[in-house]
């Protein structure tokens, strides 16, 4: 692969660095630093890493300290290779760009394997290979990979120094991309290894991007023993193995026996005029606006108010056993957020975020090196250089930014950051709200009526698919707890363990249902979302914090007549009254639905939820007896 492959000249520069640099015939001694000190005396950790590089076969071994000077120089590089184009350093500091291989523009769920000793392990909605079969597959092709190449070992942090909750792991690559990338999303270098010591207690992530030929991509989890093996792929969830497949697949897997849980959620905090600060964490689907919402302004008619991001895609989430809440930390430590529809309007931090220190991959580039994607501001400029490096003009219909096209920025740069996200305790979640991209059926928002019926609704939820993973984009599927794509183990067991954290969680958060994707008969969306969600989001903190009403109907609480602030809301109040309808025959489908998904999960479905779809159908057949009418929606 062009992009990746280092032209000689580089190697030899590479090879000139003493820093942290090890020649392969000094393998079986410890890496040493600038000084000549021992990079890590971890014996685990270097056993590994010559394990690794005696099959990938590297030129050389670069271990990453996660230095400022580090940093510089593999920019440098990356320049020179041409994998990072720099972008107008005076509009844009310190911001480049990265165009991957047009075939390598998403996850691809279809190539992401959970290598379980059993298939039951794995359950019905993952793809499940032999862990023996996994490790010689990619074996073979991981044979050699290095050759010629440099092997990047990049060791990280996920989650906040020190914290109980956070985890090590190490990255081995050949990406100078991937390195650029895990040091803004992670904590990587020495403070790593401090952070380790002696410890095997560290995910092992091998990474090699081979020539980017999709017959030739896997993503493989070997959840017994914290391992991931990518190959074939340079894309971000592929690749950036703290994130989905660390933070998600595997967290998942050690959440279950560790009891604690990882999520595909944002963390907000709400704070009120009066200075209150409630924090709710949100599951949404890929591409579904987490870090829109993470990120929200709120509208003019709530002066005073004001939401602190913690995270915007992942939460682990663990029971205080001192006041019995659930404290939550984003593993993170940067963005990798979706661009198109990006803008000052719809998420001014954002633009905030992505001003300096960024990587953007596959947006279109201005001919005075800014970046641009549909939805950044109203009318494009009249040329283009598209994702694909093409020339591009406006009123072409092609799409100047890949749907997909993603930025890279640390969050450091976000004007809204919570000043306790990067605290070691996480803050106490007091809401926990599931949302999907339903153009039907589901309201603005519900509440369920207790613990069991919100593990349902999370359950449950279905979400139409997006451009964040490969395949047919907008068709409804069921993106449970918004983990389809991420559950490292068993769907049906998963769903047993949230419910049975109720036992542990003496003091546990509200849970929610939204639906800011909505849609009328012309097809338009019925809420106007973004900052507007601040309305739901206060109904949302005044239900988790006792202190408003609502209304009951068949499947959860839902905000009175007058109980959404909608003030100075330029949308007809019969319009928001229609995005908050129950309807009983949507919902009859819906339910009809939520049973042939169970079907599906088969055996492991715990019980209680088969009995709480019943209960529905149950309660549907009796309200139709009852008012012969198809609406619940209380009147006015
Ligand atoms: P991942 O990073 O893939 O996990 O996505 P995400 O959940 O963080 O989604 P993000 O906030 O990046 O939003 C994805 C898309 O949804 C963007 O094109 C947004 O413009 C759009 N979007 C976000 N919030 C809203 C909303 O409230 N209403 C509508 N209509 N669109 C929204
Ligand atoms: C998602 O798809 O949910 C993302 C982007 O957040 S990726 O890291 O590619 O998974
Ligand atoms: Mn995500």
């Amino acid at each position: 692969m062009p992009h990746e492959s280092l032209p000689a000249q580089l190697r030899t520069a590479d090879a000139r660095r003493p820093v942290c640099v090890i020649s392969s015939s000094a393998m079986t001694t410890l890496p040493l630093d600038a000084s000549g000190k021992p990079v890590t005396t971890n014996a685990q950790l270097v056993k590994w890493v010559d394990e690794m590089a005696a099959l990938c076969k590297p030129d050389r071994i670069v271990w990453v300290d996660g230095s400022a000077a580090e940093n510089e120089r593999f920019t440098k590089q990356a320049v020179e290779a041409k994998v990072l184009e720099p972008l107008n350093q005076e509009k844009l500091p310190n911001c480049y760009l990265h165009r991957s291989n047009p075939n390598d523009v998403a996850r691809v769920e279809h190539l992401t394997f959970i290598c379980t000793p059993t298939k039951e392990e794995a359950g019905p909605t993952n793809n499940w290979m032999d862990p023996k079969e996994g490790y010689a597959k990619l074996g073979k092709l991981l044979d050699g990979s290095m050759r010629g190449r440099t092997m990047y070992v990049i060791p990280y942090v996920m989650g906040p120094l020190g914290s109980p909750i956070s985890k090590v792991g190490i990255e081995i690559t050949d990406s100078v991309y991937v390195v650029l990338n895990m040091r803004i999303m992670t904590r990587v270098g020495t403070c790593a290894l401090t952070m380790l010591g002696d410890s095997n207690d560290f995910n092992r992530g091998m990474h090699c991007t081979l020539d980017v030929d999709p017959e030739k991509r896997f993503i493989c989890h070997f959840p017994q023993d914290n391992t991931i093996w990518s190959v074939g792929s340079g894309y971000g969830g592929n690749v950036l193995l703290g994130k989905k497949c660390l933070a998600l697949r595997i967290g998942s897997y050690l959440g279950r026996n560790e009891g604690w849980l990882a999520e595909h959620m944002l963390i907000l905090g709400v704070e009120s005029p009066e200075g209150e600060v409630t924090y709710v964490a949100a599951a949404f689907p890929s591409a579904c606006g987490k870090t829109n919402f993470a990120m929200m302004i709120p509208p003019k008619r709530f002066k005073g108010w004001k939401i602190w991001t913690v995270g915007d895609d992942i939460a682990w989430m663990k029971i205080n056993p001192e006041d019995g809440r659930l404290y939550a930390i984003n593993p993170e430590a940067g963005y990798f957020g979706v661009a198109p529809g990006t803008s000052y309007d719809s998420n001014y931090n954002a633009m905030k975020s992505i001003a300096k220190d960024t990587i953007f991959t596959n947006v279109a580039r201005t001919p005075d090196g800014d970046v641009w994607w549909e939805g950044k501001d109203k009318e494009p400029p009249p040329e283009l250089i598209d994702w694909q490096g093409r020339p591009w003009k406006a009123g072409t219909t092609e799409k100047a930014a890949h749907p997909n096209a993603r930025f890279t920025a640390p969050a450091r740069n976000n004007p809204s950051l919570s000043k306790y996200a990067d605290d070691p305790q996480g803050v106490p979640i007091s809401a926990i709200i599931f949302g999907g991209r339903r153009a039907t059926t589901i309201p603005l928002v519900m509440q369920a009526f207790n613990w069991m019926n919100g593990v349902y609704m999370g359950a449950t939820m279905g979400s139409e698919t997006t451009a964040a993973a490969t395949g047919q984009v907008g068709v409804v599927r069921r993106d449970p707890f918004a983990m389809l794509p991420f559950c490292g183990y068993n769907m049906g067991d998963y769903f047993a363990h949230w419910l049975e954290m109720q036992g542990s969680i003496t003091n546990p958060p509200k849970l929610f249902m939204v639906n800011w994707f909505r849609k009328d008969k012309n097809g338009r969306f019925m809420w106007p979302g973004f900052g507007e969600n601040m309305r739901v989001l206060k109904w949302i903190v005044d239900r988790a914090r006792l202190r408003v009403g609502g209304q009951e109907t068949l499947f959860g609480w839902v905000p009175k007549a007058g109980d959404l602030d909608l003030s100075g809301l330029d949308v007809p109040s019969d319009t928001v009254d229609e995005a908050c309808n129950v309807d009983l025959d949507e919902w009859s489908t819906e339910i009809e639905s939520h049973g042939e998904f169970f079907d599906k999960i088969g055996a492991t479905l715990p019980r209680a939820l088969r009995i709480q779809r019943d209960l529905y159908v149950a309660r549907i057949a009796a309200a139709r007896n009852w008012k012969r009418g198809t609406t619940v929606r209380p009147p006015k």
